[in-house]
């Protein structure tokens, strides 16, 4: 019997004890902290960062079309038809007409029958690989993929098999374990990685799913709205859109809301409308976030080509530009044809955290936003300043960022250099 006596382990302990409590405290103490900065105005171009006028190259905005007049006039119909939120999940009381539209069209867009939409991007992994995925089943992952993919596949109870970033050697050989093991498989990928922003090598995995018969899943939340002339992602930039079963959206990116989004056949879309419990057992999206995703939808889907030219123009001038410094950038990864893959994620190489971190506020201080990502977001000494592109970026702002960049990494000789 346990003894009542005893002083009793507080299970908020790991609170006060965590690891990484200490950094924390020291960054916080020397004005370093580079998360949770306030943004004071809207997250174009330039914005107002604590009261300065600050150059953003970390805003997932890539289309600027959070700042659209039309697109905010969709957010302000839904709010003055439907109020400002419907209570309660889809199923029972959160589906609007403008669901079922967004619903449809992003069907229509992707060229699937049919697209389910929950309320967050997070959600829309979590909910459909758990609704799609039993104890029983195997789920291969690259390293690389979102902590969103992750978490739906512990929730799910399926055997996690993860594949060093992009090694298609070891993707070959999980598939050959699972296949041996008789074990149904689902592998998952993102379109473009989110930190390193480059493109999954996606004709041999499409090749590997095939052979082996399992199923594939591609995450396209840095894809949509950028990649292929349709803006339709990775998927379409590869030609491999009908080998693909599901591809995973999300609206907080080029799609200037919230929420999410996952298209393929209609049998597996109705199931999850059923099955996924992300989906059942949370409050719908508000109307404006679903009347802004869909406003800007239908300018995608209208004037797209000329954003999307616009929006990778920028990306490959500040990519060129900081490799012209003798900056290490991350590789983007190459195309079929042998060309690069240029993506919205510009990313610049550090390698330890606490440079990164240094380095971050330097070009802070100067008047330039980037994000740091850090360990266990990237790979351990992998340290990144993540820079990311919108189509409203002017050229002399990135000339501005450029000039920044080249002043302040005069004082950090330990960078990485090309
Ligand atoms: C690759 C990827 N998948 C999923 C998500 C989750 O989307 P959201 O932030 O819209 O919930 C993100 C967001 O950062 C992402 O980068």
């Amino acid at each position: 019997m346990a003894d009542s006596t005893q002083t009793p382990v507080d299970v908020f302990e790991k609170a006060r004890t965590h690891e990484r409590l200490e950094q924390l405290e020291a960054a916080k103490q020397g004005d370093l902290l580079p998360y949770f900065r306030i943004l004071k105005s809207q997250a174009g171009p330039v914005v107002d960062m604590e009261g300065r006028e600050t150059i953003m190259l970390g805003s997932n905005n890539y289309l600027g079309l959070t700042t659209d007049p039309r697109v905010k006039q969709a957010a302000r119909d839904a709010l003055e038809a439907y109020g400002t939120g419907v209570t309660g999940s889809r199923l029972l009381n959160g589906t609007t007409p403008l669901h079922l539209d967004l619903e449809r069209e992003l069907a229509e867009w992707m060229g699937t029958e049919d697209a389910i939409v929950f309320t967050t991007g997070y959600q829309s992994n979590l909910g459909a690989i758990s609704a799609i995925l039993d104890p029983g089943d195997t789920v291969i992952c690259d390293s690389g993929d979102h902590a969103s993919i992750l978490d739906g596949c512990k929730l799910s109870g399926a055997r996690l098999r993860p594949f060093r970033h992009n090694r298609m050697d070891k993707l070959e050989s999980m598939l050959e374990r699972s296949t041996a093991e008789r074990s149904p498989t689902l592998v998952v990928v993102d379109g473009v990685f989110s930190m390193e922003g480059d493109v999954c090598d996606l004709p041999p995995i499409v090749d590997l799913c095939k052979r082996f018969g399992a199923r594939l899943m591609v995450d396209e939340a840095h894809g949509v709205g950028v990649l292929g002339s349709r803006g339709a992602g990775a998927c379409e930039l590869f030609g491999l859109e009908d080998e693909v079963d599901l591809r995973m959206g999300t609206f907080s990116k080029s799609l200037a809301s919230c929420g999410g989004f996952v298209a393929g056949t209609e049998e597996v879309i109705e199931y999850m409308r059923i099955a996924s419990r992300a989906f059942i057992f949370s409050a719908s999206a508000v109307p404006a976030a679903v009347g802004a995703a869909l406003g800007a939808l239908r300018i995608i889907r209208s004037e797209g080509p000329d954003l999307f030219e616009r929006l990778l123009g920028n990306a490959a001038y500040l990519r060129q530009g900081l490799r012209d410094l003798g900056l290490k950038v991350v590789e983007p990864g190459t195309l079929p044809d042998g060309t690069e893959a240029t993506t919205p994620v510009v990313p610049v190489m550090v390698g330890e955290d606490w440079q990164a971190v240094l380095l971050w506020k330097a070009l802070f201080d100067a008047g330039l936003y980037t994000n740091v990502a850090l360990h266990p977001a990237v790979p351990p000494g992998g340290a990144l300043l993540r820079t990311s592109l919108m189509a409203t970026h002017e050229r002399d702002h990135l000339d501005r960022a450029l000039g920044i960049f080249d002043r302040v990494t005069g004082d950090f000789p330990d960078l990485p250099r090309a």
